[in-house]
């Protein structure tokens, strides 16, 4: 492996603002400093560009069965498209299967990652059942670098556990100094709501949002965080989608508990009329939580800049509409045009995180460039056991580095070249015009994407994580 050198850019890392040289030396970052003179096979001129540490995107489901199908991204496409957004590590979600040992499912999703992905990734485990005499598993799925675990009060039947199971995993997790992320609402009531609107013919996508109130998800994250508390582990929110929800995450931080919460994009720039559309439309968006109406974006912006959210991800999970275009063998949101409980919950975005948030927050003024580096890569890297490897610019970090053009205006579209390469037949944010784009990514020293063409494909490599316990400490 060879050498590069970036010489003019800006850096921007969560702290720091400055103009300087980086020379990669193999894989990691071996100097920094003003007109760097080294030899290098590689250079790069950054000039005018913003050099940030590559995207971390702590939440995706690439090859994932749900919904009766799969989502439609598997690692290697996810992979590809999430490289071309700015994104140079994810971290996914494998999936136990009830009754069978988490290191089985760990096998599964090391199995669908292997020599497909073209940046580093890691696995969260899900865990949808966790009897006493399995509890030992969890250390040895921490041993293995899964140091945090998914846990769902949603979606009863399939992914849900009970509050037993959650609080005998909170206390094993909390013993072995890792990290519970919770999927926050109450399926168990939202079950009966959607009941009552599928008894009185209320099947169309809308009845997606109406049947899910806030108060569930703020019912939600409130009870995890009770349960959190007494087990003594480190809480995080997934996806946390509302007002209500949020206000119980402040309330519980007040009073000293350790609990970050992470936000998404659909919930900071789409909303609940997006279901309104014409015919099966609403479907695109269908997804869980579902949105909200608008003015919750403006809270959940300020809970960014307020640092009472930590981390933005984008929960990619993509269904196509499925005109038999994209994959006509697999099944996408169609499986519900009877029924709205029937569309494949998700919807993508692992391509579009870094501009939509740089556009919305640090061009609209609402986050500083650091905030807008530190959510989209250096927080994550700190909440689930990457920092300081990845997450930032320094010497011996990993050299995961983003080129990104602060100036340049594109329109995310499914139809737009350059910002699709998501395996999926439309696009979440269909029309939206954004300013600030990446333009060339290196994955751990290895350039990935140059002036938006691929040009190396695959060599992303499962990452170990460590230990991710309390970030207060
Ligand atoms: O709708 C969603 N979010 N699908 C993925 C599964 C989940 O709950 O994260
Ligand atoms: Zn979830
Ligand atoms: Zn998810």
């Amino acid at each position: 492996m060879g050498s590069v050198l970036i010489k003019n850019g800006r850096i921007i890392t969560a702290v720091d603002d400055y103009f300087a040289d980086v020379f990669i030396d193999g894989e990691r970052i071996a100097a920094i400093g003003k007109d760097l003179q080294m030899d290098a096979d590689k250079v790069i001129d950054a000039k005018d560009r913003l050099v940030i540490p590559g995207g971390i995107d702590p939440h995706t489901h690439f090859d994932m069965p749900f919904g009766g199908t799969t989502s439609a991204d598997d690692f290697e496409t996810g992979t590809i498209a999430a490289a071309h957004g700015g994104t140079t590590t994810v971290v996914d979600f494998a999936i136990q299967s009830k009754g069978e040992s988490t290191i089985k499912g760990l096998d599964t999703w090391h199995e669908k990652a292997a020599g497909k992905a073209t940046i580093d990734y890691a696995f969260h485990m899900i865990i949808t059942d966790m009897p006493q005499e399995r509890l030992p598993e969890m250390r040895k799925l921490a041993d293995e670098g899964i140091t945090s675990y998914k846990l769902f009060m949603a979606y009863p039947g399939v992914l849900y556990v009970d509050d037993g199971t959650l609080y005998r995993a909170f206390r094993q997790a909390g013993d072995n100094g890792t990290r519970i992320c919770m999927h926050a609402e109450n399926g168990i009531v939202i079950d009966e709501i959607i009941k009552e609107a599928v008894a009185d013919g209320k099947t169309a996508p809308v009845y997606h949002t109406l049947t899910r109130p806030t108060r569930m998800e703020a019912e939600g994250v409130y009870r995890s965080i009770a349960i959190a508390e007494v087990a003594k582990v480190p809480l995080y929110i997934v996806h946390l989608s509302c007002a209500d929800a949020l206000e119980e995450v402040k309330r519980a931080r007040a009073r000293g508990v350790d609990v970050v919460a992470e936000t998404c994009p659909q919930y900071l720039f789409l909303d609940a009329s997006y279901y309104e559309k014409e015919g099966f439309e609403g479907a695109k968006w269908v997804m869980t939580p579902a949105l909200r109406e608008k003015w919750n974006q403006d809270v959940l912006w300020q809970g960014l800049a307020f640092r009472d959210l930590e981390t933005i991800a984008t929960d990619h999970c993509p269904f196509c509409m499925n005109d038999g275009i994209k994959n006509p063998e697999r099944k996408g949101k169609e499986l519900g045009i009877e029924s709205f409980t029937k569309i494949p919950n998700g919807a993508p975005g692992v391509e579009n995180r870094m501009s939509l948030i740089y556009n919305g927050g640090v061009v609209e003024q609402r986050i500083s460039l650091n905030r807008f580096v530190e959510l989209t890569s250096t927080a994550a890297a700190k909440a689930f056991g990457l920092f300081p490897k990845k997450g930032t610019i320094a010497v011996g970090s990993d050299a995961d580095i983003v080129i990104f053009d602060p100036e340049r205006e594109e329109t995310i579209s499914v139809n737009n070249p350059c910002t699709h390469h998501m395996n999926v037949d439309y696009s979440a944010y269909e029309g939206f015009k954004v300013k600030g784009f990446t333009e060339t990514v290196l994955s751990r020293g290895r350039v990935v994407v140059e002036k938006d063409k691929l040009v190396t494909k695959g060599g992303g490599s499962f990452v170990k994580r460590a230990l991710c316990g309390s970030l207060l400490r």
